[in-house]
């Protein structure tokens, strides 16, 4: 320990935003047992745990930028993100291979349970415990208990539990995607679909898929997303979910003490829910396989035959109505990027008309399965089927908002976190999703950008795969 290289600790930054991290890095046995600590302060929820796990998080962070892999804990000195605890942590990881303390946890059986029932859609700490004062050990129990809740959102959650565990693959992500891509295009063209959350940082699965859309011209998304969901329901692959509206109004800006900018939640209109992903979109991107075997399929496998052969169709165009490139990065958003010829105008104009016509029809029962029973749900669940329910976040927001939407919807959620306190603490404005904002003058810095919401924040730009602290 005499020769310890600490020749790079002073070029480190006390903000993880500056610093970024990568999904992989040299140090993982040592975040591991550090995001395990911070998991389970989570979930004890008890009066000190919250900064007890922003703690363990930030520690982590610092591990996750270390250009070298930790063999010493005095490589560590100057870094005030690591305070004791968690020295005493990552020393006995060093000395022994592992820390008791982790160890214990990992073994715990209050832990275990704890992580099975917040698992569960809908399910946080608090409910978690309630099942666990009930003596309940396992899902099974919870679910012979039978009707035990009025949230939608947990009874769909035990019913589909073991298909919303499996992490969704990027290829299921990738099929979703081109599937809203089709849709939107049909809906209204000049549309932008972007895959956020953790597939656009690089993550390979997650525990749902998150889209962002928006309209190049303001006020042309509002009705989007009714009519996206509306095409999503014809196409059977809409399970269960809930609307909100857009909340966002520019009063907050001239209000320090309002309350809506202050919340981590933002203000967009959105759909989360539960999505039917045919088991298709799990092998093959261009759903060859749904439509090879359509005729013996029923009636919505019929329909998803119909989007294999669209987008396959244009698989082969060159698809210069999409301005997001391959690799998910935006290209300049000058108007000429959004071509369109007259024809798909006119047949998007057409197609609107007999949506109004639908439209007033009576809106008793908007989407397929959205007044099933809780033994309904079960069944469902139980029956014979050739799709795996999927928990999909769909997110709107008006183009002059776009491009924060983009970075808060792209996390990660400590990045966000760190990104907004810089904000605050170093430049004394307010970031969230809808945008930078001087509380102070009212004004808001409008960017047309995410490398431009960076210089905003006078921070070099980190690309989304750097984004994963
Ligand atoms: P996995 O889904 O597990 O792969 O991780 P993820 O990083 O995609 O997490 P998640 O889907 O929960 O959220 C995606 C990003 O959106 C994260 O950075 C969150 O902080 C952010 N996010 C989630 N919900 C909200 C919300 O209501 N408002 C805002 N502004 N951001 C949100
Ligand atoms: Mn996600
Ligand atoms: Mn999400």
């Amino acid at each position: 320990a005499d020769h310890v290289d600490t020749s790079n600790v002073t070029e480190v930054s006390d903000w993880a935003c500056k610093r970024g991290a990568t999904l992989t890095h040299c140090n993982e046995k040592f975040t591991e047992a550090l995001e395990l600590l911070q998991n389970h302060a989570e979930l004890r929820n008890e009066a000190s745990d919250y900064s007890r796990a922003l703690a363990f998080r930030r520690a982590s962070c610092v591990l996750k930028s270390l250009p070298f892999a930790l063999t010493d804990v005095q490589q560590l000195i100057g870094y005030k993100d690591i305070g004791e605890h968690v020295r005493k942590v990552l020393a006995d990881i060093l000395d022994y291979g592992s820390s008791p303390e982790v160890e214990e946890i990992r073994n715990s059986e209050w832990f275990h349970k704890m992580k099975l029932f917040t698992n569960v859609f809908g399910v946080g700490p608090a409910i978690a415990k309630s099942w666990i004062d009930k003596g309940w050990q396992s899902i099974a129990d919870v679910r012979l208990a039978g009707s035990i809740n009025k949230d939608w959102r947990i009874s769909w959650g035990l019913a589909f539990y073991e298909d919303l565990l499996t992490p969704v693959t990027m290829q299921e992500a990738e099929a979703f995607e081109t599937l809203i891509r089709t849709e939107m295009k049909k809906i209204s063209p000049l549309s932008i679909v972007t895959v956020t959350g953790g597939f656009r940082r690089g993550k390979s699965n997650g525990h749902d898929i998150d889209i962002l859309m928006t309209h190049p011209d303001e006020g042309a998304e509002t009705n989007i997303l009714s009519k996206l969901m509306g095409a999503l329901n014809k196409c059977d692959l809409v399970l269960k979910g809930y609307f909100t509206q857009n909340t966002f109004s520019s009063e907050m800006l001239s209000d320090d003490s309002k309350k809506g900018l202050r919340s981590h939640f933002d203000h967009f209109e959105k759909w989360i829910g539960i999505c039917k992903f045919p088991k298709s979109f799990q092998t093959d991107r261009k759903l060859q396989s749904v439509r090879d075997s359509s005729e013996t399929l029923p009636e919505s496998a019929q329909q998803l035959s119909h989007y294999s052969r669209t987008i396959q169709h244009q698989d082969v165009l060159p698809s210069e109505h999409v301005n997001i490139s391959a690799d998910n990065t935006m290209s300049p958003c000058s108007k000429h990027t959004f071509k369109t010829d007259d024809k798909q105008k006119s047949l998007t104009l057409k197609r609107e008309r007999t949506e109004m016509l639908e439209d007033s029809s009576p809106k008793s029962k908007r989407f397929k399965y959205e007044d099933l029973s809780e033994k309904e749900v079960i069944s469902l669940a139980n029956s014979d089927r050739n799709w795996t329910a999927r928990r999909v976040d769909l997110i709107v927001s008006p183009y002059s908002q776009y491009y924060y939407a983009l970075v808060g919807w792209t996390g990660s959620k400590h990045f966000n976190r760190d990104i907004r306190l810089y904000a605050q603490k170093v430049l004394g404005l307010r970031l969230t999703s809808h945008g930078l904002f001087d509380m102070k003058k009212g004004e808001a810095l409008p960017a047309s950008s995410e490398e431009e919401v960076f210089r905003h924040l006078q921070l070099p730009y980190r690309d989304p795969m750097e984004r994963n602290c």
